[in-house]
C-alpha cells in the first residue's frame, strides 16, 4: 500500500466534487444561526447522527433540505473558500468544481448570488496557486424547461464556469432528456459531462447515449462501462476520462467498486479518483486515494497513475496541464 503522505502529497486534480456537498456540520450550524434558520440540530454530534442513508435517494433527501442555510453571496464564498482550503491540504493542484444552481433558484435565491459567491472563491483559490473552475450541473429529477432556463439566465455569467452537467437521481431521467441544453451548452463554448451513476436503472445505455449523442467528454461515476467491451473500447479510443469516487460509492451502493476501477485502469481507461460529497461521504479526495490503495492493494505506480489521469483528463488550459504533469 502507500503511505497517508504520499497519498496527501501526490500532485492531483479533483474533478468530481459538489461543493454544496463540502458543507461540513460546523459551517452548517454557523450559516443556520447566521440567517436564523432552524434546522433541527444543535450540535456537530446531532448534525453527523442525521447522515443516515444507504442509497442515492436517501443521500439526497438529507443533502437538499441542508442547503437551505446558504442564503446570501458570502455564504457561497464561505462554502467555496473552506472547500479549496481543504484541497490545498489534500495535494489538489486543480479543482474544478459542480455546483446546482436550481438547488438554490428553486427556493428564492438569485443565481447571480450563487455564482458570484462560488467565482470569489474561485479567484481566491487561484491567488494561493490552486488552478480552479466551476461546472454548472443541471438537476435531472426537475425539468429540461427548467435546465434551459438555468443555462440561458447563466449565460451572462459564463466566463465563470468552464462546463455543464448533470447530476441528482438518474432513474427515469435519462441524459436525452436535457438534449437541448447540452446543445445549448456546447454552441456557447462550454464543456460537458455528466452522472452517469452506477447501479442505475438503465445507466449503460445513458453512458451509450451520453457519449455518442449528448457530447459528453467525460463520464461522472460510470464504471458500469465494465459490463460492455464495446463501450470500454469507445472510452478508451476517445480518451474519455473517468471520475469515480469509492468512499461515495461505498455508501451509495455499499461497495467502493475498488475491483471496476483496477480493473478499468489497468485497461488504459483513464479513471480518475475523487470525493463527490465529502462532507457526508467522510473524507476528502486523498482519503479515497488511502483507503481505495488500502483496500484493493495499489502499488505506488497505479497510485500515480490515478492521479496523473486526474489532471490529464482535467480542462485546464493545455499549457497549465502540461506544468501539472
Ligand atoms: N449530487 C451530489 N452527489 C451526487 C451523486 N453522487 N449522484 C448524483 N447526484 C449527486
Ligand atoms: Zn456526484
Amino acid at each position: 500500500a502507500i503511505s497517508r503522505d504520499f497519498a496527501y502529497g501526490i500532485p492531483k486534480a479533483e474533478l468530481h466534487l459538489h461543493l454544496e456537498g463540502t458543507l461540513e456540520p460546523d459551517l452548517k450550524l454557523k450559516l443556520a444561526k447566521k440567517n436564523g434558520i432552524d434546522i433541527g440540530q444543535e450540535s456537530v454530534e446531532e448534525v453527523e447522527a442525521s447522515y443516515q442513508f444507504d442509497s442515492l435517494s436517501s443521500f439526497l433527501a438529507v443533502y437538499y433540505p441542508a442547503m437551505n442555510v446558504l442564503q446570501d453571496e458570502d455564504d457561497f464564498y464561505a462554502l467555496g473558500s473552506a472547500y479549496f482550503a481543504r484541497a490545498k491540504e489534500n495535494g489538489v493542484v486543480r479543482a474544478e468544481c459542480f455546483f446546482d444552481p436550481q438547488a438554490h433558484t428553486s427556493r428564492g435565491v438569485e443565481l447571480e448570488a450563487v455564482i458570484r459567491g462560488y467565482y470569489r472563491a474561485v479567484e481566491e483559490a487561484r491567488e494561493n496557486g490552486l488552478s480552479a473552475d466551476l461546472i454548472l450541473c443541471f438537476l435531472r429529477d426537475m425539468s429540461a424547461d427548467s435546465a434551459l432556463e438555468t443555462l440561458r439566465a447563466a449565460l451572462p455569467y459564463k466566463d465563470m464556469f468552464v462546463g455543464v452537467g448533470l447530476d441528482s437521481d438518474e432513474r427515469d431521467n435519462p441524459p436525452q432528456k436535457f438534449a437541448e441544453a447540452f446543445d445549448l451548452a456546447r454552441e456557447n463554448g462550454l464543456r460537458v459531462t455528466m452522472h452517469c451513476d452506477i447501479d442505475q436503472v438503465g445507466s449503460i445505455d445513458n453512458i451509450r447515449t451520453a457519449l455518442t449523442e449528448l457530447g459528453a467528454e467525460r463520464l461522472d461515476h460510470g464504471t458500469n462501462i465494465i459490463e460492455d467491451p464495446e463501450l470500454v473500447k469507445l472510452v478508451v479510443e476517445k480518451g474519455i476520462g473517468l471520475t469515480s469516487c469509492p468512499m461515495s460509492n461505498s455508501f451509495v451502493t455499499e461497495e467502493m467498486k475498488g475491483e471496476e476501477i483496477v480493473e478499468l485502469l489497468g485497461r488504459g481507461v483513464k479513471v480518475s479518483i475523487n470525493s463527490d460529497d465529502p462532507a457526508y461521504f467522510g473524507g476528502y479526495i486523498a482519503d479515497n486515494f488511502l483507503t481505495l490503495a488500502e483496500k484493493e492493494s495499489l502499488t505506488k505506480e497505479q497510485v500515480a497513475q490515478l492521479a496523473r489521469n486526474s489532471i490529464e483528463i482535467s480542462w485546464a488550459e493545455d499549457s497549465e496541464r502540461s506544468a501539472m504533469l
